[in-house]
């Protein structure tokens, strides 16, 4: 998506650009097996009913929306957002071949756009608000389409200093620095939301009562794959002269997980943050 010559940048175009990334996409369900780790938590707080209209916001490969679909029964219906055609594509199939014919995906940006099926008793996400570069702005058009006396409950990981297993932490010195956000944006990306201090605010700003977070720390057992590959590398900005030292970079930074049968441990910390909807909500 391009930009017109010294105008704004249209809504969240880097993260749009990065989730409808050919090889980015193709990777990513290796990378489930990290996140799904945390879909337990986030259930119990979505506390899903019967006849629930559940809206998933950053659906993804669509395993939690089918999930929830089927808490829901019949009755209810979940619809999962999300701006990544190839991720939509993958959810649709999950949801045919899972028979989930109350769960629809819809390709849609959360932070500004109308999104069919409202309006939702409970929006929830698995790691997929952290992305938007007006955070206030899409929790506002989130409330937007949740009912009266609708929640929210959503999973946000927590700072990277809590995170070692991010790649960060091993190729930041070659990788480049992060991009200033134009005026009036937020910088994007997976710890966005790490400081819940700053989250509690953006979500009262938008008109959600109540903000709570609950921290989780766990230690899970992962392959390496749902970390690392190769194509990280060079997709992540690191130069093709640097591509031996940071391999190894990697490489001493995922010995600390090894398991002996080869798998990694490693430490994830990340926020359950719920929310009810408020009066001035729209
Ligand atoms: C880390 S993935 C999580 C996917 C899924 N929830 C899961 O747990 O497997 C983040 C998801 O958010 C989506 N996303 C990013 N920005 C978005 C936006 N503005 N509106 C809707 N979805 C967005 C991405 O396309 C991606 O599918």
């Amino acid at each position: 998506m391009s930009n017109d010559a010294g105008g704004t940048p249209p809504d969240n175009e880097g993260e749009r650009r990065r989730w409808n990334d050919a090889y980015w996409t193709s990777v990513w369900p290796r990378r489930e097996a990290l996140t799904d780790n945390v879909t337990p938590d986030l259930l119990a707080h979505v506390g899903a009913r019967t006849g629930d209209a559940v809206l998933d916001i950053g659906s993804g490969g669509g395993k939690v929306a089918i999930a929830v679909g089927r808490q829901v029964g019949p009755e209810g219906r979940v619809v999962g957002a999300d701006v990544s055609e190839a991720l939509v594509r993958l959810a649709r199939k999950r949801a045919g071949r899972s028979r989930a014919e109350n769960v629809r995906f819809e390709l849609v940006d959360a932070q500004k756009d109308d999104i069919p099926g409202a309006p939702f008793s409970v929006a929830m996400s698995q790691f997929g608000v952290m992305f938007f570069d007006e955070p206030a702005t899409a929790f506002a058009n989130i409330a937007r389409h949740v009912g009266e006396a609708g929640r929210l409950a959503v999973v946000c990981w927590q700072a990277m200093d809590r995170n070692p297993w991010a790649l960060g932490h091993a190729i930041g010195a070659y990788t480049p620095p992060p991009a200033t956000p134009p005026p009036g944006k937020s910088l994007p990306g997976p710890f966005a939301l790490g400081d819940f201090t700053r989250t509690a605010e953006l979500l009262s700003a938008a008109g959600w009562e109540e903000p709570d977070a609950v921290p989780y720390d766990r230690i899970v057992t992962v392959d390496r794959a749902a970390i690392f590959d190769d194509g990280q590398l060079a997709f992540n900005g690191v130069a093709a002269e640097d591509l031996p030292a940071a391999r190894d970079a990697v490489d001493r930074h995922l010995a600390q997980f090894l398991r002996a049968d080869g798998r990694l441990d490693v430490p994830i910390a990340y926020f359950v943050v719920t929310a009810r909807k408020g009066r001035g909500a729209a």
